[in-house]
C-alpha cells in the first residue's frame, strides 16, 4: 500500500474515531481552518510527556483558568506553579515549563515561533515537543515520533530489530508516512492509535484502520513487537 494511502486510511478513521481533548481542536473543526492555541498545545504536551491523557486533564485545566495565556504563566511565581504541578511527577517539566513560557515572552513578544526550528530554540522544548507543537497548532508537515508512535510502525512494518537500536528506522518511517495535506490531525491519529487500538498488550486488530497493511498482524507476531534489547 503507498503511503498515501496509508496515511488517508488513518485520516478517515480519526474522522470519525478522534479523543475529545480540552487543548484539541477536532478533526471536522481543523477542516474549517480553525487551529488551536499554541500554548495550550504546547502545555499539554509538556504535561503528557511521561504521564496519561486521563491524568494531565484536571491539571490542565486548573492550569488554563489560573494562566489563560503564556503570558500569564510567565509572570507567575516559581513557588505557585511548583505547587499547582505537584502530583504530575518529573519536576525538571515545571522548571521548563516556566523557562519556555517567559522566554516566548521575553524573547518572542509573547508569541510562540511558529516552525518547528523557532520551537527548538525556546528552552525546554527538545524534538517531541518543536515536533508536537509546530504539527498541531501550526499544520507543519514534522513528524512526531512517541513510545506509542514507535510501536505502531513497528508493528505496520514489522521491524524486528529491538529497541532503542530501531529508533532511527522507526522515525524514518514514521516520517514517509507524514502527509503534507492535514500533518496536525495526522500526528494526533497516530497516537490515539497507539493508545487505543494498537496498544501493547492485545491490541484491537479487528478494529485497526491498519489491519490490512499491517505485515507484523500477517505474520502474527504483532503483540511481539517492538522487540527490546535485554537491559
Ligand atoms: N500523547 C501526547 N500527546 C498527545 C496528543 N496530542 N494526542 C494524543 N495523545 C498524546
Amino acid at each position: 500500500m503507498k503511503d498515501s494511502a496509508l496515511s488517508a486510511s488513518l485520516l478517515g478513521w480519526y474522522d470519525r474515531h478522534a479523543r475529545s481533548m480540552p487543548w484539541r481542536v477536532p478533526p471536522a473543526e481543523r477542516a474549517r481552518g480553525v487551529l488551536p492555541d499554541p500554548y495550550r498545545v504546547w502545555l499539554s504536551e509538556v504535561m503528557l510527556q511521561q504521564t496519561t491523557v486521563a491524568a494531565v486533564r484536571d491539571y490542565f485545566h486548573r492550569f488554563t483558568t489560573r494562566w489563560p495565556e503564556v503570558a500569564a504563566l510567565a509572570a507567575a511565581e516559581d513557588a505557585e506553579v511548583m505547587a499547582e504541578w505537584a502530583g504530575l511527577g518529573y519536576y525538571a517539566r515545571a522548571r521548563n515549563l516556566l523557562k519556555g513560557a517567559r522566554a516566548v515572552v521575553a524573547e518572542h513578544g509573547g508569541r510562540f515561533p511558529e516552525t518547528r526550528e523557532g520551537l527548538l530554540t525556546l528552552p525546554g522544548v527538545g524534538p517531541y515537543t518543536a515536533s508536537a507543537v509546530a504539527a498541531i497548532a501550526f499544520d507543519e508537515a514534522a513528524t512526531v515520533v512517541d513510545g506509542n508512535v514507535e510501536r505502531v510502525m513497528a508493528r505496520l512494518f514489522l521491524v524486528e530489530t529491538p529497541l532503542p537500536a530501531a529508533k532511527p528506522a522507526l522515525t524514518r518511517l514514521a516520517e514517509t508516512l507524514t502527509p503534507e495535506e492535514r500533518p496536525g490531525d495526522y500526528a494526533q491519529a497516530v497516537m490515539d492509535l497507539g493508545a487505543t487500538i494498537c496498544t501493547p498488550r492485545k491490541p484491537a486488530c479487528g478494529i485497526c484502520p491498519w489491519r490490512e497493511p499491517c505485515a507484523a498482524r500477517a505474520a502474527g507476531v504483532q503483540a511481539e513487537l517492538p522487540r527490546r534489547s535485554p537491559k
